[in-house]
């Protein structure tokens, strides 16, 4: 996955936070299931909003889609007997407002086995809105697994946990009691988004999330601090002491080495399936 999949996920995380903000997860417990809309929605509220399409159309779509389309591509478009997974399409995945899908729903590809499916240009609008909502969600699992945080399996989670978050992070130490200190929820977010800014699951300044820079100038004298600011032609940086020290930058003049702490988290995001994240976000849960 490349990172222009990773960044709007702050983005949905502070909208989903935003909406479910005051008010309980519709779905929570062991056991329980993915609010299903008609026809196999598996997409949540949150994944309805943040991929910003109108839910009134999306709720049509998947009724139009269950009708004409299910039979073939299956409940949730991930494909059936000789029809393809439309979630992983790139034809999809690389629409914009229909102008690749509508083509194909106005005509078919009877040739290859798909019949003409005869709907109305609404209809075709609604679906195409539909589907957008089922990609947004398969690429955006945060949104998705908003609804119910807490039904995963604390002992996976626990050997998950120890296995690639233990180098840095101790059950005992520094995560010791986080339980405690948000909700299951807002505790999602910390671990997936320890950076993100906004909602309830806000960062709180520790400092040890901040980036720092090195900068070295030609002579071989070196600057490190916090990262303020870097583009092309600056790069701004606190130091220890509290000076602040911008320098410009000329190509690779000075040397600018920048280090995020955070790294290891967004490289896990790419990793992370479903379940680990159920798993994981349920063992911290029993740390009070
Ligand atoms: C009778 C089975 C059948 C039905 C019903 C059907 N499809 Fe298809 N669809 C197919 C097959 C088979 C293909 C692959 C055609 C090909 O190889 O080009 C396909 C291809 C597609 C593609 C192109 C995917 C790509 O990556 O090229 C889209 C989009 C699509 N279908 C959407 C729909 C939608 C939306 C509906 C309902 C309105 C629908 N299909 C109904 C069988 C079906
Ligand atoms: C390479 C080091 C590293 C790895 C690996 C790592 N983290 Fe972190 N984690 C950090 C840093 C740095 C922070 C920011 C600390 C802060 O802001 O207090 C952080 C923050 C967090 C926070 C927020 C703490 C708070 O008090 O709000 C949680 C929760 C967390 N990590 C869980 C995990 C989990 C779960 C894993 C494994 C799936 C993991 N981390 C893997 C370095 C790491």
């Amino acid at each position: 996955m490349s990172d222009w999949k990773f960044a709007p996920v702050g983005a949905a995380l502070a909208i989903g936070a935003a909406l479910l903000m005051g008010q309980e997860p519709a779905v929570t417990g062991p056991g329980a299931t993915r609010p299903q809309g008609a026809a196999g929605t598996t997409a949540s509220a949150a994944a309805i909003a943040a991929s910003k399409q109108d839910p009134a159309a999306v709720e049509r779509g998947g009724k139009a889609y269950a009708t004409h389309c299910a039979g073939c591509h299956g409940a949730t478009a991930k494909g059936g007997p000789g029809a393809p997974d439309l979630v992983r399409s790139l034809l999809v995945l690389d629409d914009e407002k229909g102008i690749l899908i509508a083509p194909v729903l106005r005509e078919g590809r009877p040739d290859k086995g798909m019949p003409k499916p005869n709907l109305t240009e609404p209809q075709i609008a609604d679906i195409v809105a539909w589907l957008h909502v089922q990609t947004y969600a398969a690429g955006h699992r945060v949104t998705y697994v908003f609804q119910d945080v807490v039904t995963g399996n604390a002992k996976k989670g626990e050997e998950y946990f120890n296995a690639n978050c233990g180098s840095c992070h101790s059950a005992t130490g520094d995560l010791a009691g986080i339980a405690k200190r948000y909700d299951p929820f807002s505790l999602q977010g910390r671990w997936l988004q320890p950076r993100g800014r906004g909602g309830r699951g806000a960062a709180k300044p520790s400092g040890k999330a901040d980036e720092t820079v090195t900068v070295t100038l030609p002579g071989g004298q070196s600057v490190s601090g916090k990262l303020e600011h870097i583009d092309d032609f600056n790069v701004a940086l606190r130091e220890p002491s509290g000076a602040y020290r911008s320098f410009t930058r000329e190509g690779d003049t000075p040397k600018v080495e920048v280090h995020d702490p955070l790294k290891p988290h967004n490289e896990l995001l790419h990793k992370l399936s479903d379940a680990d994240i159920h798993n994981v976000t349920a063992y911290l849960v029993t740390l009070k």
